[in-house]
């Protein structure tokens, strides 16, 4: 039994394996972010910065609600400039351990997301990821740019014009036509897709009958949104050929594995980092070298088999299915 090789590959980057420390986790912490990166994660996401600091929604900001969290942190930041310094000092440590970093933006207006990639780009990230679905912050900014066709593709547009890292574009899960979107994107020169943000959600408290975040509204993150999340990546990957970051509820090495069978290349994780630490990128990934060992699979083998109609297990010496074939055969009925 060999031991499976995880490398993938985001926009010409190399990731010794497909688990990336999802946006905002660990905020705005340099040495939580290495720690991360120590601990066995295979890219690094900074916490979303825009133009000026903020310092985000009053707490209780973030619940665990058993299912998955619920948070209205607010985008809290130090703003571009800080996140700048921030950036480079995380990147000098990172750079070393041949983890990748891949800084995170958003904005309230399609001209400031140019404006923001211009100076974080100043940091040299790896990666560009911008965030146009948080929605935690839509009181303030209006509906998520991640809502329309037409405003995604003005913001990729914007950012495209500013920078040439590659850049990643994040999605929200509740819009009507998530394929619509991503090639959207793709079309305005998206590199690569993140998906998904939090979903919009509601705790309400027994007793008192109020909403339990101080902001009222949050977003679900975890277990309760790992089939959403498979859904979107299902979809996109069917739209697009642009490689994916499939995130949402992953918090095993089935989980993950699932994401890249659904068209995933690389695998966000966060929730599980919050609640276990660290520690949890080592376990994800010793459980998905085993599961792929015990089958003589590769992740080339799995990503995307959700398309097709081959079923396990199989002979390791079956070709695999090729992902664009898989796409044409995806059945467009829905109930
Ligand atoms: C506490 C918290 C803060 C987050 N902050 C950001 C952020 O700043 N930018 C962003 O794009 N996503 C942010 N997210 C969303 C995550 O990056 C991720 O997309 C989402 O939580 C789904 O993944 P998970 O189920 O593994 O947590 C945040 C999520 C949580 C729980």
């Amino acid at each position: 039994m060999s031991k499976p090789d995880l490398a993938v590959s985001i926009a010409g980057l190399r990731l010794a394996n497909p688990l990336v420390l999802a946006s905002g986790i660990f905020g705005t912490h340099a040495s939580l972010m290495v720690r991360a990166a120590r601990a066995g994660a295979g890219a690094i996401t900074a916490k979303s910065a825009g133009t000026q600091p903020r310092s985000g929604h009053p707490n209780p900001s973030c619940v665990d609600f058993g299912g998955g969290l619920l948070n209205a942190i607010g985008l809290a930041n130090p703003g571009a400039a800080a996140e700048v310094a921030l950036l480079i000092e995380t990147r000098a440590q990172l750079a070393p351990l041949g983890v990748p970093l891949i800084a995170s933006i958003f904005a309230d207006r399609v001209e400031n997301f140019g404006r923001v990639a211009a100076q974080i780009a100043e940091a040299a990230p790896d990666l560009l990821e911008v965030n146009i679905s948080c929605p935690n912050v839509a009181s303030d900014f209006g509906e998520p740019f991640a809502g329309s066709p037409a405003t995604a593709a003005a913001v990729t547009a914007a950012v495209r014009k500013q920078v040439s890292v590659p850049i990643i574009i994040k999605l929200a899960p509740n819009v009507p036509d998530l394929g619509q979107i991503a090639r959207a994107v793709v079309d305005a020169g998206a590199d690569a897709i993140c998906a998904i943000n939090t979903m919009p959600g509601l705790l309400v408290d027994l007793e008192s009958g109020q909403p339990v975040l101080a902001n009222r509204t949050g977003g679900v993150s975890g277990a309760a949104l790992a089939p959403i999340a498979l859904y979107a990546v299902y979809q996109i990957s069917a739209a697009v050929d642009v490689p994916i970051i499939g995130t949402g509820g992953v918090s095993s090495g089935a989980d993950a594995l699932r994401m890249i069978m659904a068209g995933a290349t690389a695998v966000g994780v966060g929730s599980a980092v919050y609640r276990e630490g660290p520690a949890v990128f080592e376990r994800i990934a010793t459980e998905m070298a085993g599961w792929l060992a015990e089958r003589d699979l590769t992740l080339d083998q799995i990503r995307g088999r959700a398309h097709g109609r081959v079923l396990w297990p199989e002979a390791p010496s079956t070709p695999p299915v090729p992902h664009a074939a898989a796409r044409a055969t995806i059945p467009q009925e829905h109930g």
